[in-house]
């Protein structure tokens, strides 16, 4: 019987693994520019025509390769960058396939010059469709040119696809950007059909960052940095105000390579919290460098997503970078008058995005000098009384007057309490004065942020002992919900829970955390479940999950009304926390409006 299977020939099977590594011209500037940067080079000159259709030239001043190895370099699977297996594991090159150059060269007509140190003279090769046409000597400086006529010109399927010359120079200033801000000593330009389109000078990253985004770093965007087991993510954030419709201003680079992930896209934002309207997209530049071995680079024909050995962590570390970032640099949004023009969102909360924002640089930046002492930020473990101290939203009590190292005490506290300038409104909103306007805390999500951090806190300390229900009471859940549960039993516990297992679908409860406001006769235990069920998905750890539900549940609501006292002690153990100015769900708790404004508004 004839078998109906038959092996392609070399020039079908190397134009199908061509179209999966050139889908487009900016694909074979990409692949270019990339073996330049792998070559050692530190000027590179890109010149393309009619979008990339007709000519992509990519020039370099890198090692550049003999007569033989130029040949040898059209070959697939011919590579100088890795050899074994192992080093597929930790690859540090951008290039490791020994595939571009070949599938490049079956999908158009290429000519590739090179020269190396040691050589008098350069060799030339021109190729069509796959095909070596000649071989010559060429007088040439050290370094390396590709150039690219007529792609996909026999791949007419291919061709038909391109778009317009336009769209296609978008992706190539888009993809030469993405290079230009991985290597910033590296010098830059690219040309369109004789004209200058980018100029990037060697530079500095932040230098880089500007050019490319064409921005202020010092004034649009706050810089991040942080370092922990052998991974270190450095970059630049926008500030809430500089967003854009679009995620053109975001980039995200690991060891060099620019990448695209959803989930470290998701990680940023996560940072981000409730600062950023949806729909709205912040501008970022971050770089993340982890040791090679902990990243797979081998996992997509065109090599822009990466796998990590452990998502989660770079996930968090990425997340906690960005928000440690933007809190220190006092970025909580600022009302702006017009926004009490509108109607008032709907709901007892401002959602996130209902406000605007607007960014005021001058006063951002003095205010961000006076909670500083000696370079470190000054947070007040005081009484309500001495909140003229809290980082950067100093409350004004009426003893504000007095020096600022003035004996902290019980009684004074008291006394300040009193007459300070705080009211609720509506029995939802804390209305506070600050030394240069006011600030509205929303009570509940502020009391949520306090008791989450309490909770985490609590799990990793000694078990608190809880209070005795005179009553022990059984609680019933589904045999999934009753699976829930038994997972957080024992940070449950930890929290002052006495809990009894009765198996099956229920379970005893004998004692709660003391001091807790909303128990609800079991209640608290099924939102909790149902929160953990919701949040299965999630990416943060169970413990934050769990916290986020019982901050959640057990908080203040919208509706209770506060004495003075109470809201003094809510906004100074709100200050006390980590993270002031979002909730664990994201959404903003602090909302400031200046001085300024005010007075702009009135006229003044
Ligand atoms: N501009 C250049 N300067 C010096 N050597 C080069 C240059 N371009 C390519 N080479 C050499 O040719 C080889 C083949 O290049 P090619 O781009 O096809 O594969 P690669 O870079 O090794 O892997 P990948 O397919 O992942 O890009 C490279 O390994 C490198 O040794
Ligand atoms: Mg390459």
């Amino acid at each position: 019987m004839p078998t109906r299977i038959h092996i392609l020939p070399d020039d079908l099977a190397n134009k199908i693994a061509a179209g999966e590594v050139v889908e487009r011209p900016a694909a074979v500037v990409k692949e270019l520019v990339e073996n330049a940067v792998d070559a050692g080079a530190d000027r590179i000159v890109i010149d393309v025509a009619a979008g990339g259709r007709e000519t992509i030239r990519v020039s370099d001043n890198g090692c550049g390769m003999g007569r033989d190895d130029l040949l040898l370099a059209l070959e697939r699977h011919a590579t100088s960058k890795i050899r074994t297996l192992s080093d597929l594991g930790a690859i540090s090159t951008l290039g490791f396939r020994g595939e571009a150059l070949p599938s490049i060269a079956s999908v158009s007509r290429m000519a590739l010059e090179s020269r190396t140190g040691e050589e008098e003279a350069g060799t030339r090769v021109s190729v069509e469709g796959g095909r070596v046409k000649e071989v010559s000597a060429v007088g040439r400086d050290v370094g390396t040119t590709a150039t690219v006529h007529g792609l996909f010109y026999n791949v007419p399927a291919r061709r038909k696809f391109l778009k317009g010359i336009e769209t296609e120079m978008r992706h190539i200033v888009a993809c030469v950007s993405q290079i230009g801000l991985a290597y910033p000593a590296l010098s830059i330009t690219l040309s369109h059909n004789g004209r200058p389109v980018l100029r990037l000078g060697q530079a500095d990253r932040k230098r880089r960052v500007e050019e490319v985004f064409g921005l202020d770093v010092g004034r649009e965007a706050v810089e991040a940095e942080a370092e922990a087991e052998g991974m270190r993510v450095h970059g630049f954030l926008g500030r809430p105000t500089f967003v854009r419709r679009s995620g053109a201003c975001q980039a995200l680079l690991v060891n060099g390579r620019p990448i695209q992930s959803r989930t470290l896209a998701h990680a940023v934002y996560d940072g981000y919290g409730g600062l950023i309207a949806r729909g709205d997209y912040p501008f970022y530049a971050l770089y993340l460098e982890i040791p090679p071995g902990e990243v797979d680079v081998n996992v997509h024909p065109t090599k822009r997503e990466v796998r990590f050995a452990d998502e989660r962590r770079v996930y968090q570390m990425i997340s906690a970078t960005v928000r440690r970032a933007l809190r220190e640099a006092d970025v909580i949004p600022e009302v702006s008058p017009q926004a009490f023009e509108r109607e008032a969102p709907a709901g007892p909360a401002v959602a996130p995005g209902s406000y605007e924002t607007k960014a005021d640089p001058v006063s951002t930046a003095q205010e961000m000098t006076r909670p500083y002492e000696g370079g470190r930020r000054r947070r007040s473990r005081s009484a309500a009384l001495d909140l003229d101290l809290q980082m950067s939203l100093p409350l004004i009590g009426r003893k504000s007057s007095e020096p600022e190292d003035a004996p902290e005490g019980r009684e004074a506290g008291e006394a300040g309490t009193e007459t300070a300038a705080v009211w609720q409104l509506h029995e939802t909103y804390i209305l506070a004065e600050i030394k240069n306007g006011l600030i509205l805390i929303d009570q509940h999500v502020a009391h949520e942020r306090v008791i989450y951090e309490e909770t985490l806190r609590g799990f990793r300390s000694q078990p608190t002992p809880g209070q005795q229900l005179l009553f022990p009471l059984t609680v019933s859940l589904s045999l999934t919900e009753m699976a829930f549960l038994r997972e957080v039993f024992p940070l449950l516990e930890q929290l002052g829970f006495g809990i009894r297992d009765l198996g099956g679908n229920s379970v005893v409860v004998d004692a709660i955390p003391s001091g807790l406001r909303q128990w609800e006769d079991g209640k608290l235990l099924k939102e909790i479940v149902e929160d953990l069920q919701e949040a299965g998905r999630s990416r943060s750890g169970l413990e934050e999950r769990v916290a986020t539900s019982y901050a959640c549940h057990t908080a203040i609501r919208a509706g209770e009304r506060l004495s003075k006292r109470e809201m003094m002690t809510l906004i100074d153990r709100l200050f006390e926390t980590e993270d002031p100015f979002v909730c664990p769900h994201g959404r903003p708790i602090v909302i400031k409006m200046s001085l300024d404004e005010i007075n702009r508004r009135f006229g003044r």
